[in-house]
Protein backbone atom coordinates (compact mmCIF):
# COMPACT_ATOMS: atom_id res chain seq x y z
CA UNK A 1 0.00 0.00 0.00
CA UNK A 2 0.94 3.68 -0.38
CA UNK A 3 0.74 4.87 2.83
CA UNK A 4 0.39 8.29 1.46
CA UNK A 5 -2.68 7.57 -0.59
CA UNK A 6 -4.47 4.37 0.88
CA UNK A 7 -7.17 3.07 -1.11
CA UNK A 8 -10.41 3.85 0.07
CA UNK A 9 -13.56 2.58 -1.64
CA UNK A 10 -16.33 4.68 -2.45
CA UNK A 11 -18.10 5.30 1.20
CA UNK A 12 -21.97 4.60 -0.45
CA UNK A 13 -21.27 1.24 -1.66
CA UNK A 14 -24.11 -0.91 -0.31
CA UNK A 15 -22.32 -4.20 -2.08
CA UNK A 16 -19.39 -4.97 -3.89
CA UNK A 17 -19.92 -3.91 -7.39
CA UNK A 18 -21.23 -6.57 -9.84
CA UNK A 19 -18.68 -8.43 -12.54
CA UNK A 20 -19.60 -10.15 -15.56
CA UNK A 21 -20.10 -13.98 -15.31
CA UNK A 22 -17.38 -16.00 -17.10
CA UNK A 23 -18.08 -18.69 -18.88
CA UNK A 24 -17.79 -22.43 -17.18
CA UNK A 25 -17.24 -25.68 -19.64
CA UNK A 26 -19.44 -27.78 -17.35
CA UNK A 27 -16.01 -29.92 -17.18
CA UNK A 28 -16.67 -33.39 -14.99
CA UNK A 29 -14.85 -33.33 -11.77
CA UNK A 30 -13.42 -36.31 -11.08
CA UNK A 31 -12.47 -38.12 -7.80
CA UNK A 32 -8.98 -39.14 -8.50
CA UNK A 33 -8.04 -35.17 -7.78
CA UNK A 34 -9.19 -35.92 -4.20
CA UNK A 35 -7.86 -39.94 -3.89
CA UNK A 36 -5.17 -40.35 -6.09
CA UNK A 37 -0.99 -40.03 -4.99
CA UNK A 38 -0.02 -39.71 -8.28
CA UNK A 39 -2.25 -36.56 -9.19
CA UNK A 40 -1.32 -35.08 -6.12
CA UNK A 41 2.26 -35.54 -7.10
CA UNK A 42 1.19 -33.82 -10.41
CA UNK A 43 -0.43 -31.24 -8.88
CA UNK A 44 2.42 -30.08 -7.26
CA UNK A 45 4.33 -29.10 -9.99
CA UNK A 46 1.51 -28.45 -12.48
CA UNK A 47 -0.26 -26.07 -9.62
CA UNK A 48 2.07 -25.26 -6.78
CA UNK A 49 4.74 -24.38 -8.26
CA UNK A 50 2.60 -21.44 -10.11
CA UNK A 51 0.76 -19.81 -8.06
CA UNK A 52 1.32 -17.41 -5.56
CA UNK A 53 0.95 -18.58 -1.48
CA UNK A 54 0.97 -16.98 1.14
CA UNK A 55 3.99 -17.35 3.96
CA UNK A 56 3.66 -15.40 6.84
CA UNK A 57 2.43 -12.03 8.90
CA UNK A 58 5.08 -9.23 8.04
CA UNK A 59 4.83 -7.70 11.10
CA UNK A 60 6.43 -10.77 12.41
CA UNK A 61 9.99 -10.05 10.93
CA UNK A 62 10.11 -6.05 10.97
CA UNK A 63 14.62 -6.00 11.32
CA UNK A 64 16.59 -6.84 8.63
CA UNK A 65 18.07 -10.76 9.69
CA UNK A 66 14.47 -11.65 11.22
CA UNK A 67 13.10 -14.63 9.45
CA UNK A 68 10.10 -16.85 8.99
CA UNK A 69 9.42 -20.16 7.57
CA UNK A 70 6.08 -22.12 6.20
CA UNK A 71 5.71 -25.27 4.72
CA UNK A 72 4.22 -26.29 1.89
CA UNK A 73 3.60 -29.78 0.97
CA UNK A 74 7.27 -31.59 0.76
CA UNK A 75 8.82 -28.23 0.59
CA UNK A 76 10.11 -25.84 3.79
CA UNK A 77 10.48 -22.04 2.46
CA UNK A 78 12.64 -19.43 4.34
CA UNK A 79 11.87 -15.38 4.22
CA UNK A 80 14.16 -13.06 5.50
CA UNK A 81 13.72 -9.22 5.69
CA UNK A 82 16.76 -7.89 4.04
CA UNK A 83 18.89 -4.64 4.86
CA UNK A 84 16.52 -2.39 2.57
CA UNK A 85 13.71 -3.41 3.84
CA UNK A 86 12.16 -5.96 1.56
CA UNK A 87 12.10 -9.81 1.75
CA UNK A 88 13.89 -12.51 -0.05
CA UNK A 89 12.41 -16.09 0.01
CA UNK A 90 14.40 -19.01 -0.15
CA UNK A 91 13.68 -23.25 -0.52
CA UNK A 92 15.20 -24.50 2.86
CA UNK A 93 17.56 -26.37 1.23
CA UNK A 94 21.01 -26.58 1.54
CA UNK A 95 23.15 -26.10 -1.39
CA UNK A 96 25.93 -28.76 -0.52
CA UNK A 97 23.92 -31.97 0.50
CA UNK A 98 20.08 -30.66 0.65
CA UNK A 99 19.69 -30.40 4.41
CA UNK A 100 17.00 -28.05 5.69
CA UNK A 101 19.21 -25.53 7.17
CA UNK A 102 16.59 -24.46 9.84
CA UNK A 103 13.12 -26.39 11.43
CA UNK A 104 12.30 -23.12 13.53
CA UNK A 105 9.26 -21.38 12.53
CA UNK A 106 10.79 -17.99 13.07
CA UNK A 107 14.40 -16.05 14.67
CA UNK A 108 16.85 -13.25 13.81
CA UNK A 109 20.06 -14.03 12.14
CA UNK A 110 22.85 -12.29 11.12
CA UNK A 111 23.81 -15.53 9.29
CA UNK A 112 21.90 -18.85 8.72
CA UNK A 113 24.32 -22.17 9.58
CA UNK A 114 23.29 -25.18 8.27
CA UNK A 115 23.86 -27.97 11.18
CA UNK A 116 24.95 -30.51 9.23
CA UNK A 117 28.75 -29.60 7.77
CA UNK A 118 28.31 -25.85 8.80
CA UNK A 119 28.10 -23.88 5.82
CA UNK A 120 27.12 -20.08 6.33
CA UNK A 121 24.89 -18.09 4.56
CA UNK A 122 24.14 -14.52 4.55
CA UNK A 123 20.87 -13.15 4.88
CA UNK A 124 20.60 -13.17 0.47
CA UNK A 125 21.42 -16.73 0.95
CA UNK A 126 24.67 -16.75 -0.31
CA UNK A 127 27.42 -18.90 1.42
CA UNK A 128 29.71 -17.24 3.47
CA UNK A 129 32.08 -19.69 4.39
CA UNK A 130 32.83 -23.52 4.60
CA UNK A 131 34.47 -25.82 7.13
CA UNK A 132 37.61 -27.21 4.80
CA UNK A 133 37.52 -24.31 2.02
CA UNK A 134 41.08 -25.79 0.53
CA UNK A 135 39.55 -28.80 0.23
CA UNK A 136 37.19 -27.90 -2.66
CA UNK A 137 38.18 -27.88 -6.35
CA UNK A 138 35.99 -24.72 -6.49
CA UNK A 139 35.27 -23.21 -2.94
CA UNK A 140 31.38 -22.69 -3.05
CA UNK A 141 32.17 -19.32 -0.83
CA UNK A 142 30.08 -16.48 -2.62
CA UNK A 143 29.06 -18.45 -5.59
CA UNK A 144 26.71 -21.40 -3.92
CA UNK A 145 23.47 -20.05 -2.64
CA UNK A 146 19.87 -21.25 -1.39
CA UNK A 147 17.88 -21.34 -4.16
CA UNK A 148 15.52 -18.05 -4.18
CA UNK A 149 11.97 -17.32 -5.67
CA UNK A 150 10.31 -14.29 -5.81
CA UNK A 151 8.44 -12.72 -3.02
CA UNK A 152 5.86 -9.53 -1.83
CA UNK A 153 5.12 -8.07 0.47
CA UNK A 154 1.18 -7.15 0.58
CA UNK A 155 -1.73 -6.50 2.32
CA UNK A 156 0.35 -6.82 5.40
CA UNK A 157 1.58 -10.38 4.22
CA UNK A 158 4.93 -11.86 3.05
CA UNK A 159 3.87 -13.97 -0.39
CA UNK A 160 5.58 -16.31 -2.21
CA UNK A 161 5.83 -18.13 -5.61
CA UNK A 162 7.83 -21.28 -6.53
CA UNK A 163 8.01 -20.16 -10.20
CA UNK A 164 10.66 -18.28 -10.91
CA UNK A 165 9.22 -16.45 -14.08
CA UNK A 166 6.02 -15.72 -12.01
CA UNK A 167 3.64 -12.58 -13.37
CA UNK A 168 3.23 -10.31 -9.97
CA UNK A 169 1.14 -10.84 -7.38
CA UNK A 170 -0.64 -7.87 -8.49
CA UNK A 171 -0.67 -9.19 -11.89
CA UNK A 172 -2.57 -12.48 -10.56
CA UNK A 173 -4.88 -10.94 -8.07
CA UNK A 174 -6.63 -8.23 -10.94
CA UNK A 175 -7.22 -4.44 -9.75
CA UNK A 176 -10.72 -5.04 -8.16
CA UNK A 177 -9.40 -8.25 -5.88
CA UNK A 178 -6.20 -5.87 -5.16
CA UNK A 179 -7.64 -2.65 -4.00
CA UNK A 180 -10.81 -4.36 -2.12
CA UNK A 181 -8.14 -6.48 -0.32
CA UNK A 182 -6.53 -3.30 0.28
CA UNK A 183 -8.93 -0.94 1.71
CA UNK A 184 -9.01 -3.16 4.74
CA UNK A 185 -5.54 -2.45 5.74
CA UNK A 186 -4.92 -6.01 6.83
CA UNK A 187 -1.30 -4.47 7.59
CA UNK A 188 -2.46 -2.49 10.82
CA UNK A 189 -4.34 -5.76 12.18
CA UNK A 190 -2.64 -8.12 14.66
CA UNK A 191 -3.10 -12.07 14.20
CA UNK A 192 -4.78 -12.93 17.52
CA UNK A 193 -5.38 -16.46 16.23
CA UNK A 194 -2.87 -18.50 15.15
CA UNK A 195 -3.72 -22.00 14.37
CA UNK A 196 -3.07 -25.62 11.94
CA UNK A 197 -4.62 -28.34 12.16
CA UNK A 198 -3.71 -31.80 10.87
CA UNK A 199 -6.83 -33.18 8.93
CA UNK A 200 -7.96 -36.18 7.49
CA UNK A 201 -9.44 -34.99 3.93
CA UNK A 202 -7.58 -33.48 0.47
CA UNK A 203 -7.32 -29.65 0.82
CA UNK A 204 -9.45 -29.10 -2.51
CA UNK A 205 -12.37 -30.76 -0.44
CA UNK A 206 -11.60 -27.52 1.99
CA UNK A 207 -11.17 -24.88 -0.50
CA UNK A 208 -14.78 -26.54 -2.49
CA UNK A 209 -16.22 -25.70 1.15
CA UNK A 210 -15.48 -21.91 0.93
CA UNK A 211 -16.07 -21.97 -2.33
CA UNK A 212 -19.94 -22.61 -1.80
CA UNK A 213 -22.64 -20.85 0.65
CA UNK A 214 -25.08 -23.49 -0.32
CA UNK A 215 -24.38 -25.28 2.96
CA UNK A 216 -24.57 -22.63 5.37
CA UNK A 217 -28.26 -23.14 6.00
CA UNK A 218 -27.59 -27.04 6.69
CA UNK A 219 -24.36 -26.89 8.23
CA UNK A 220 -24.39 -23.66 9.83
CA UNK A 221 -27.68 -22.87 11.35
CA UNK A 222 -26.25 -21.06 13.97
CA UNK A 223 -25.82 -17.69 11.23
CA UNK A 224 -29.20 -18.01 10.25
CA UNK A 225 -30.25 -15.02 12.78
CA UNK A 226 -27.44 -12.92 11.61
CA UNK A 227 -25.82 -13.65 8.29
CA UNK A 228 -27.98 -13.53 5.28
CA UNK A 229 -26.28 -16.36 3.47
CA UNK A 230 -28.87 -17.73 0.88
CA UNK A 231 -27.74 -17.44 -2.44
CA UNK A 232 -30.71 -14.61 -3.34
CA UNK A 233 -29.13 -12.04 -1.18
CA UNK A 234 -25.50 -13.29 -2.12
CA UNK A 235 -23.61 -12.06 -4.83
CA UNK A 236 -21.08 -14.38 -6.42
CA UNK A 237 -18.22 -13.41 -8.99
CA UNK A 238 -15.51 -15.18 -10.56
CA UNK A 239 -12.50 -13.44 -11.71
CA UNK A 240 -9.75 -14.36 -14.13
CA UNK A 241 -6.83 -16.88 -12.93
CA UNK A 242 -9.33 -18.84 -10.55
CA UNK A 243 -9.99 -16.13 -7.93
CA UNK A 244 -13.39 -15.61 -6.89
CA UNK A 245 -15.43 -13.95 -4.30
CA UNK A 246 -18.19 -13.96 -2.12
CA UNK A 247 -20.49 -10.93 -0.46
CA UNK A 248 -22.64 -11.79 2.84
CA UNK A 249 -24.88 -9.27 4.00
CA UNK A 250 -24.77 -9.20 7.64
CA UNK A 251 -26.21 -7.82 10.89
CA UNK A 252 -29.81 -9.04 9.07
CA UNK A 253 -31.32 -12.57 9.15
CA UNK A 254 -31.08 -15.04 6.35
CA UNK A 255 -34.76 -15.80 4.59
CA UNK A 256 -34.61 -19.28 6.09
CA UNK A 257 -34.90 -17.26 9.94
CA UNK A 258 -38.46 -18.67 11.21
CA UNK A 259 -39.53 -15.45 13.04
CA UNK A 260 -40.72 -11.80 12.50
CA UNK A 261 -38.63 -11.06 15.71
CA UNK A 262 -35.05 -10.40 15.86
CA UNK A 263 -33.35 -12.30 18.31
CA UNK A 264 -29.77 -12.97 19.37
CA UNK A 265 -27.31 -12.59 18.80
CA UNK A 266 -28.15 -9.66 16.60
CA UNK A 267 -30.65 -8.61 19.03
CA UNK A 268 -27.09 -7.76 21.04
CA UNK A 269 -25.14 -6.51 18.10
CA UNK A 270 -27.30 -3.93 17.26
CA UNK A 271 -28.30 -2.94 20.89
CA UNK A 272 -24.42 -1.96 21.00
CA UNK A 273 -24.99 0.35 18.55
CA UNK A 274 -27.90 2.09 20.15
CA UNK A 275 -30.05 0.27 17.76
CA UNK A 276 -33.15 -1.14 18.95
CA UNK A 277 -33.92 -4.47 16.99
CA UNK A 278 -37.66 -4.68 18.34
CA UNK A 279 -38.36 -2.09 16.24
CA UNK A 280 -37.53 -4.00 12.89
CA UNK A 281 -40.34 -6.70 12.73
CA UNK A 282 -40.71 -9.00 9.90
CA UNK A 283 -38.83 -9.43 6.89
CA UNK A 284 -39.43 -6.15 5.25
CA UNK A 285 -37.59 -4.38 8.08
CA UNK A 286 -34.27 -6.51 7.80
CA UNK A 287 -32.31 -4.54 5.34
CA UNK A 288 -33.29 -1.58 6.76
CA UNK A 289 -32.22 -2.74 10.01
CA UNK A 290 -28.59 -3.61 8.56
CA UNK A 291 -28.63 -0.23 6.90
CA UNK A 292 -29.31 1.57 10.11
CA UNK A 293 -26.46 -0.55 11.97
CA UNK A 294 -24.11 1.23 8.96
CA UNK A 295 -25.33 4.77 10.00
CA UNK A 296 -24.75 4.32 13.58
CA UNK A 297 -21.03 2.99 12.92
CA UNK A 298 -20.50 5.59 10.68
CA UNK A 299 -21.69 7.86 12.96
CA UNK A 300 -20.37 6.68 16.29
CA UNK A 301 -17.96 4.16 15.65
CA UNK A 302 -14.78 6.25 15.70
CA UNK A 303 -15.19 7.84 19.00
CA UNK A 304 -16.05 4.53 20.54
CA UNK A 305 -12.40 3.83 19.34
CA UNK A 306 -13.47 1.53 15.98
CA UNK A 307 -10.82 4.23 14.06
CA UNK A 308 -11.33 1.85 10.84
CA UNK A 309 -14.98 2.84 10.44
CA UNK A 310 -13.67 5.89 9.12
CA UNK A 311 -12.36 3.88 5.69
CA UNK A 312 -14.82 1.51 5.13
CA UNK A 313 -17.21 1.47 2.48
CA UNK A 314 -20.95 0.88 3.98
CA UNK A 315 -21.04 -2.34 3.34
CA UNK A 316 -17.74 -2.91 5.24
CA UNK A 317 -19.12 -2.13 8.12
CA UNK A 318 -21.24 -4.52 8.47
CA UNK A 319 -21.39 -7.43 6.12
CA UNK A 320 -18.88 -10.33 5.33
CA UNK A 321 -16.75 -10.81 1.97
CA UNK A 322 -14.80 -13.86 1.23
CA UNK A 323 -11.80 -13.70 -1.07
CA UNK A 324 -11.26 -17.56 -2.47
CA UNK A 325 -7.60 -16.78 -4.15
CA UNK A 326 -6.53 -19.71 -6.20
CA UNK A 327 -5.34 -22.29 -4.83
CA UNK A 328 -6.01 -22.17 -1.72
CA UNK A 329 -5.86 -18.56 0.09
CA UNK A 330 -9.74 -17.87 1.74
CA UNK A 331 -9.33 -14.67 2.86
CA UNK A 332 -12.70 -13.47 5.08
CA UNK A 333 -12.87 -10.03 5.62
CA UNK A 334 -15.65 -8.58 7.92
CA UNK A 335 -16.15 -5.28 9.99
CA UNK A 336 -13.42 -5.88 12.36
CA UNK A 337 -11.19 -8.07 11.37
CA UNK A 338 -9.80 -10.73 8.42
CA UNK A 339 -9.68 -14.44 8.68
CA UNK A 340 -7.19 -16.70 6.66
CA UNK A 341 -9.35 -20.31 6.63
CA UNK A 342 -6.39 -22.27 4.37
CA UNK A 343 -5.65 -26.12 3.40
CA UNK A 344 -2.18 -26.61 2.77
CA UNK A 345 -1.66 -30.39 0.67
CA UNK A 346 0.25 -33.18 2.45
CA UNK A 347 3.39 -34.43 1.11
CA UNK A 348 2.43 -37.24 -0.36
CA UNK A 349 -0.82 -38.77 0.85
CA UNK A 350 -4.11 -36.84 -0.96
CA UNK A 351 -6.47 -38.00 2.34
CA UNK A 352 -5.17 -35.36 4.40
CA UNK A 353 -4.10 -31.74 4.50
CA UNK A 354 -3.19 -28.90 7.12
CA UNK A 355 -5.31 -26.35 8.12
CA UNK A 356 -4.81 -23.06 8.88
CA UNK A 357 -6.71 -20.57 10.68
CA UNK A 358 -5.57 -17.38 11.34
CA UNK A 359 -7.76 -14.47 12.90
CA UNK A 360 -6.43 -10.72 12.64
CA UNK A 361 -8.37 -8.00 13.87
CA UNK A 362 -8.07 -4.08 14.07
CA UNK A 363 -7.19 -2.80 17.43
CA UNK A 364 -10.04 -1.16 19.09
CA UNK A 365 -9.06 1.18 21.66
CA UNK A 366 -9.78 -0.24 25.49
CA UNK A 367 -10.37 -3.44 24.07
CA UNK A 368 -8.60 -6.42 25.44
CA UNK A 369 -10.29 -8.96 24.20
CA UNK A 370 -11.99 -9.58 21.30
CA UNK A 371 -14.62 -12.26 19.84
CA UNK A 372 -13.39 -15.80 18.39
CA UNK A 373 -14.26 -15.69 14.76
CA UNK A 374 -17.80 -17.29 14.08
CA UNK A 375 -18.32 -19.10 17.86
CA UNK A 376 -15.12 -19.43 19.46
CA UNK A 377 -14.10 -18.55 22.72
CA UNK A 378 -13.19 -14.23 23.29
CA UNK A 379 -9.21 -13.93 22.48
CA UNK A 380 -7.22 -11.39 24.32
CA UNK A 381 -5.65 -8.65 21.77
CA UNK A 382 -2.03 -10.13 21.88
CA UNK A 383 -0.15 -11.32 18.90
CA UNK A 384 -1.01 -15.44 19.27
CA UNK A 385 1.78 -18.38 19.14
CA UNK A 386 1.67 -20.59 16.68
CA UNK A 387 -0.47 -23.97 18.27
CA UNK A 388 -0.58 -26.98 15.89
CA UNK A 389 -3.09 -29.53 16.54
CA UNK A 390 -4.90 -32.55 15.50
CA UNK A 391 -8.14 -31.97 14.03
CA UNK A 392 -10.51 -31.94 17.12
CA UNK A 393 -7.93 -31.72 19.80
CA UNK A 394 -9.17 -28.54 20.53
CA UNK A 395 -11.60 -25.98 18.87
CA UNK A 396 -11.04 -24.35 15.88
CA UNK A 397 -14.41 -21.98 15.76
CA UNK A 398 -17.46 -23.27 15.37
CA UNK A 399 -18.23 -22.85 11.99
CA UNK A 400 -14.54 -24.34 11.06
CA UNK A 401 -15.50 -27.16 13.21
CA UNK A 402 -18.64 -27.96 11.46
CA UNK A 403 -16.99 -27.72 8.04
CA UNK A 404 -13.98 -30.13 8.54
CA UNK A 405 -16.38 -32.02 10.38
CA UNK A 406 -17.97 -32.93 6.84
CA UNK A 407 -14.87 -32.81 5.18
CA UNK A 408 -13.72 -36.50 6.67
CA UNK A 409 -17.20 -37.89 5.32
CA UNK A 410 -16.50 -36.51 1.72
CA UNK A 411 -13.17 -37.44 1.34
CA UNK A 412 -14.26 -41.07 2.12
CA UNK A 413 -17.65 -40.59 -0.24
CA UNK A 414 -15.37 -39.21 -2.86
CA UNK A 415 -13.26 -42.34 -2.41
CA UNK A 416 -16.15 -44.88 -3.17
CA UNK A 417 -17.13 -46.51 -6.42
CA UNK A 418 -20.58 -45.20 -6.22
CA UNK A 419 -19.11 -41.70 -7.05
CA UNK A 420 -20.89 -40.38 -9.95
CA UNK A 421 -19.15 -36.60 -10.17
CA UNK A 422 -20.83 -33.70 -9.27
CA UNK A 423 -24.36 -32.23 -9.81
CA UNK A 424 -24.21 -28.76 -8.53
CA UNK A 425 -26.77 -25.66 -8.67
CA UNK A 426 -25.78 -22.19 -10.32
CA UNK A 427 -24.87 -21.03 -6.66
CA UNK A 428 -21.95 -23.34 -6.65
CA UNK A 429 -20.23 -22.32 -9.92
CA UNK A 430 -17.08 -20.89 -8.06
CA UNK A 431 -17.01 -24.57 -7.34
CA UNK A 432 -17.18 -25.38 -11.25
CA UNK A 433 -14.58 -22.29 -11.81
CA UNK A 434 -12.44 -23.57 -9.13
CA UNK A 435 -12.01 -27.19 -11.31
CA UNK A 436 -11.75 -26.03 -14.00
CA UNK A 437 -8.97 -23.85 -13.34
CA UNK A 438 -7.40 -26.38 -11.74
CA UNK A 439 -7.71 -28.58 -15.12
CA UNK A 440 -6.04 -25.70 -16.91
CA UNK A 441 -3.01 -25.65 -15.05
CA UNK A 442 -3.14 -29.58 -14.78
CA UNK A 443 -3.50 -30.04 -18.87
CA UNK A 444 -0.66 -27.74 -19.55
S1 LIG B 1 24.16 -30.34 3.99
FE1 LIG B 1 24.38 -28.31 4.66
S2 LIG B 1 26.44 -28.09 5.17
FE2 LIG B 1 26.25 -30.14 4.47
FE1 LIG C 1 -18.89 -23.49 5.94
Amino acid sequence: MNAANPVILERALSRPPKEADLPLRGDSVGNDRYTCAEYLKCEYHKVWHTVWNIGGVAYQMPEPGDYLTTELGIDSIIMVRQEDGSVKAFFNSCPHRGTRITEAEDGHVKEFSCPYHGWTFDRTGVVTSVPDEEDFAESPCGKARLKEMPCEERFGLIWYNFDPDASSLDDSLGETICRELESHRIEDMLRVLDMTAETRSNWKIITDNFNEAYHVKVLHPELIPYVAADYEDCQFDCFPNGHNRGWFPSFMPSVQYGSDVIGEPLKSMAAAWNVNSDDYVGRDTWQQLRVDIQAAKRESGEAQGYVHYSYRADYQLTDYVIYNLFPNNVITVGPDGVQLLRPRPHPTDPSQCLFDHWWLVNRVEGQAMTPSPAGGPDLPVADAPHEHIQYGEKTLGTTADQDLSIAEMQQKGLASAGYQGYWMPNQERRVQAFHEHLNDLMRD
